[in-house]
């Protein structure tokens, strides 16, 4: 009959994929971002961690939180530039992985490297530069961990946004406490790419407020301000 037309159902695409397949993504990425601790704790399970078992977990848990704050990171850089902004749908999962083996790799040191021994503790982060600066990356994690619930979101308003800045500042003394780490083995291969991936994508934030800043700049006309 003329104007009963129906509309085929709006088709899911990788720029919007449907409440389901967002449902899977989710599911997908909170189970990758569980595979390295699976395997380490498979590895020690195996008794295969080598001749020092409390080095292994300590560099490996170290490695993924930067791995998952660099992918945490990338979130907002991928969505301008893919225009998938469900993306953001997976920053608050991969951010509290980061802090999950922050924790995990903080736990090592603190249980299996120096006992609970405060004073030693205290000698260890006062002592070691390297420790100094991780130890600084893991306390501004706290207040991030702590308010990264909707509530928290809704509670402190735009102050939540200018909080949650700090990560910039995890980022950067995270790879500074890798690069110090390797420097006093004159290996720093590791965290020169670490340092590159990171200034690619704070770089990325700077060049999308230059080019928003700009009237006639193209990107002026895209979404406002989000979240970050
Ligand atoms: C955002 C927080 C942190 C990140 C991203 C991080 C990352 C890393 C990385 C990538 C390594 C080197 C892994 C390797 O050699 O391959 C490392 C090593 C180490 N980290 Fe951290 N770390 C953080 C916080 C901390 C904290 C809070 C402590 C202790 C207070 C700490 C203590 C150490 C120690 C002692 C090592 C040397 C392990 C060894 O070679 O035996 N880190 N960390």
């Amino acid at each position: 009959m003329a104007g009963t037309t129906t509309r085929p159902p709006a088709a899911a695409s990788l720029a919007q994929p449907s409440r389901r397949a967002l449902a899977w993504i989710r599911a997908a990425v909170f189970a990758a971002a569980l595979l390295p601790l699976l395997r380490l704790v498979a590895l020690g399970y195996a008794d295969a961690l080598g001749a020092n078992p409390v080095e292994f977990v300590t560099r490996s848990t170290g490695t993924w939180t930067l791995v998952m704050l660099c992918i945490t990171l990338s979130v907002t850089p991928l969505r301008r530039l893919l225009g998938w902004p469900w993306l953001v749908r997976l920053r608050r999962m991969l951010g509290l992985y980061a802090f999950f083996y922050a924790v995990l790799h903080f736990t090592t040191w603190l249980w299996l490297d120096q006992w609970f021994d405060v004073s030693s503790m205290i000698a260890d982060v006062v002592d070691r530069p390297f420790v100094t600066v991780g130890f600084t990356a893991f306390v501004l994690m706290l207040p991030l961990a702590a308010t990264s619930t909707q509530a928290m979101m809704r509670r402190l308003g735009r102050r939540w946004q200018e909080l949650h800045r700090l990560v910039y500042a995890i980022a950067v003394l995270a790879v500074l406490h890798f690069w110090w780490h390797k420097a006093g083995k004159n290996d720093v291969a590791e965290p020169m790419v670490y340092a590159a991936i990171v200034a690619v994508l704070l770089g990325s934030r700077v060049l999308w407020q230059v080019a928003r800043r700009a009237p006639a700049g193209a990107s002026a006309r895209q979404a406002p301000l989000e979240r970050e």
